[in-house]
């Protein structure tokens, strides 16, 4: 099996990595997923918009002012991709980044995203030494909001009318998390 080439960060059950060819069939599979797309931008997501994203994906690095990398979320004993989690590096302020996260919906409830994002926010804070973390998210959706408050972020506010989604305005919340504090919470 071909695997991909750069790691990030591992955990007990997971590899973070970058997307690979081969990761193209698992993320349309998730991506055109009316479940996992209810409170996300996308839909109508097409194996060719799928391809695309891998694509550029592949070629892109992240750390980058003003953009986004995805990172791959893989089983460590496959290498099957079930999700990915994603950073936004600020451009005006890139010591600070904005966090974004899908699960195929077949592997969610078992602690994957709690599992995987504990990995990338030692990378974030620790590799990356970067200050501040936040995360905004639909108001209605209690499976993130959870995960956000599990991994100990605090609510820091509800911004009215704040996002597009699918035709519609929806409120969101704003969660950050501080380098210090995560720090001293892994100590
Ligand atoms: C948000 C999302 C990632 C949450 O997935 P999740 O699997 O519920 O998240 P976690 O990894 O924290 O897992 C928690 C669940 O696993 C269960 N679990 C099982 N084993 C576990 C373990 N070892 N450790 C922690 N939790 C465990 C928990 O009890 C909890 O289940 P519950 O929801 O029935 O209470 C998922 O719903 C998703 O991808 N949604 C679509 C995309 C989306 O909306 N993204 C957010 C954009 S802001």
């Amino acid at each position: 099996m071909e695997k991909s080439n750069e790691v990030f960060a591992v955990s007990e059950r997971l590899v973070i990595r970058q997307f690979g060819i081969h990761d193209v069939q698992p993320f349309y599979q998730y991506r055109s997923n009316p479940e996992a797309s209810r409170f996300q931008s996308w839909e109508n997501y097409t194996l060719e918009d799928a391809e695309a994203f891998v694509s550029k994906q592949m070629a892109t690095s992240p750390n980058q002012p003003g953009t986004w990398f995805q990172y791959a979320i893989a089983l460590g004993t496959s290498d099957r991709l079930i999700g990915d989690c994603a950073i936004h590096t600020i451009g005006a302020e890139p010591r600070i980044v904005e966090l974004g996260f899908t699960l195929a919906p077949e592997y969610q409830g078992k602690g994957y995203m709690h599992e995987a994002l504990c990995a990338l926010l030692d990378y974030v804070f620790g590799s990356l030494n970067k200050h501040k973390m936040i995360a905004f998210t639909d108001v209605r959706n209690t499976k993130s909001i959870q995960l956000l408050e599990r991994l100990g972020m605090r609510l820091e506010g509800h911004l009215l009318e704040n996002y597009m989604i699918k035709g519609h305005w929806v409120d969101e919340y704003q969660y950050a998390v501080l380098q210090s504090k995560w720090l001293k919470k892994r100590q």
